[in-house]
């Protein structure tokens, strides 16, 4: 990724890369890589209206083979890590006690937490749909994860569709760029989800039961869901209804038994793609419907504990020393894990702090949220801390610190609106995960493909559906890190 989509040829000239946008982007039309256009204010609630291409590089970003390989041997242990630690709910309780007091959102997610532990709550299914995000680091030339989604883990059904598209535009252009479609490697990840969120349903074991993804009341990248839906119904014949926070609290209850009905209809898995930032709960409703769900027998993607292992302040926790050998057993898995993680601190260590006052560019201070757009870096860092210390207390705790990872930053075809621009960027490479497990039965954990963004590298931030970065693909080569 660091390494090298070297821009465009001299082979291809601008008339060239212009035809090659068009094809593209009349590929994406023609092929479901659409998002709503923030043009058309109908275009987050209507479907089938103000659709605009999802934006895309135009070739894959290169990744050493070397690289790629350690990320997908990652996948099933970070699978069998978060199913771990989800069970220690005193772990969870305790890490998260300092942030419980000043963070507001935790707060209540703990709560629920909390409740569930006191009724012994019990998840027998249990499935994960996640994706850990990495970055190459230039300086020490190794992958280090960014952080590990394990709510709402957004483009497997887009992201599969942009390495498709780049094999396409290889297979016709790639005589000018000497590049071979072989090496973009396949990408099943919507197709993986969607078998996940089957088996988990075949093991519910209710026919008439459906699969409920819960949404935003407005959602721009509703196509990336609508094709798990599809490949839900086609290939294994399983119904899937979308409702918000708000409806299930208003359609919905739970029986004596457990089972969870929403408008008329057995539910027998929650997927999540709402519900893991605060603006998701506008109300009490919203919180009454998260913990109904809980408390039903329905399988959770997430439960609220998956959701919980999945903050930063976790992550943070699993990288201090010895913490990682609390869950897991073998030695080589917790090494390969260990070798990924970056600097991670919290902030009542007094020494890292001071650094990061002195050299914030070193460093990301992240608050306890998700989706993009909260992390702040550069000399925001240092006035930030100042300016918590200064209000004492434990403001800090919101907080963890991680140190900046430095991708190489190479020329790359951005486009977006129709519209292609070349730029420095740097790239973030998403591997997926699904994980089933039935009581004592390990039904699936497996890599379930990957997601590549890349953003212009001037910018901090890397969200796609929040406008930073662009969906991507990759193209593996022999290079050595
Ligand atoms: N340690 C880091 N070094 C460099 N960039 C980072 C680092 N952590 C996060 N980022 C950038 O910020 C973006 C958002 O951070 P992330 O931890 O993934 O939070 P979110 O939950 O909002 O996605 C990432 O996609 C990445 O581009
Ligand atoms: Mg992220």
């Amino acid at each position: 990724m660091s390494a090298a989509a070297e821009g465009m040829p001299p082979a291809a000239g601008p008339e060239a890369v212009g035809e090659m946008v068009r094809e593209a982007t009349a590929w994406c039309a023609l092929h479901g890589l659409v998002v709503g256009d923030r043009a058309d204010p109908r275009s987050g609630t209507v479907p089938g209206v103000g659709l605009v291409h999802a934006p895309f590089s135009l070739l894959p970003t290169h990744l050493p083979v070397s690289c790629w390989r350690q990320a997908c041997e990652l996948a099933p242990i970070f699978n069998e890590l978060v199913d771990r630690v989800s069970l220690d709910g005193d772990f969870l309780q305790d890490s998260l006690s300092k942030t419980k007091q000043v963070d507001d959102f935790t707060s209540r997610l703990l709560d629920i937490h909390r409740k569930m532990m006191e009724i012994n709550k019990e998840e027998n299914i249990r499935l994960g749909l996640h994706r850990s995000d990495y970055m190459l680091d230039s300086e020490t030339d190794s992958l280090l994860q960014i952080e590990l989604n394990t709510i709402s883990a957004s483009f497997p059904g887009l992201g599969s569709l942009v390495s498709e598209l780049h094999r396409s535009l290889i297979d016709r252009y790639g005589n000018l760029f000497c590049l071979d479609s072989k090496k973009v490697p396949e990408n099943a990840a919507s197709c993986r989800f969607a078998k996940a969120l089957a088996r988990a349903w075949d093991e519910f074991n209710v026919d008439s039961a459906v699969v409920m993804m819960i949404v935003q009341p407005e959602e721009r990248n509703m196509y990336d869901q609508y094709w798990l839906a599809k490949h839900l119904k086609e290939s294994h014949g399983i119904t899937t209804i979308r409702k918000t926070l708000s409806e299930v609290e208003a359609e919905g209850h739970v029986l004596p038994d457990g089972t969870l009905v929403v408008d008329g209809r057995t539910v027998s898995v929650v997927y999540f793609r709402a519900g893991y930032t605060p603006n998701d709960y506008p109300s009490e409703a919203e919180w009454t419907a998260r913990l109904l769900m809980e408390q039903s027998s329905a399988v959770k993607c997430p439960s609220i504990s998956y959701h919980l292992v999945g903050t930063k302040k976790i992550q943070q926790e699993l990288a201090k020393p010895n913490v990682l050998e609390r869950f897991l057993e073998n030695k080589e898995e917790i090494a390969k894990i260990r070798k990924c993680f970056a600097g991670l601190w919290s902030l009542d260590d007094e020494e890292i702090v001071k650094s990061a006052i002195q050299k914030p560019e070193l460093f990301v201070l992240k608050p306890q949220r998700e989706g993009g757009g909260n992390n702040i870096y550069g000399l925001d860092v240092r006035e930030t801390l100042a300016r918590l210390q200064k209000e004492g207390g434990d403001a800090l705790a919101a907080y963890i610190l991680m140190q900046r990872i430095f991708p190489k930053a190479s020329l790359a075809n951005l486009v977006r609106g129709g519209v292609c621009h070349e730029a420095l960027a740097i790239s973030e490479l998403g591997i997926y995960g699904a994980y089933l497990r039935n009581k004592g039965k390990v039904v699936m954990n497996e890599q379930s493909g990957y997601l590549m963004r890349t953003k212009v590298s001037s910018s901090d931030e890397g969200g796609v559906a929040a406008g930073f970065a662009v969906l991507d693909s990759l193209y593996l080569t022999d290079k050595l890190i």
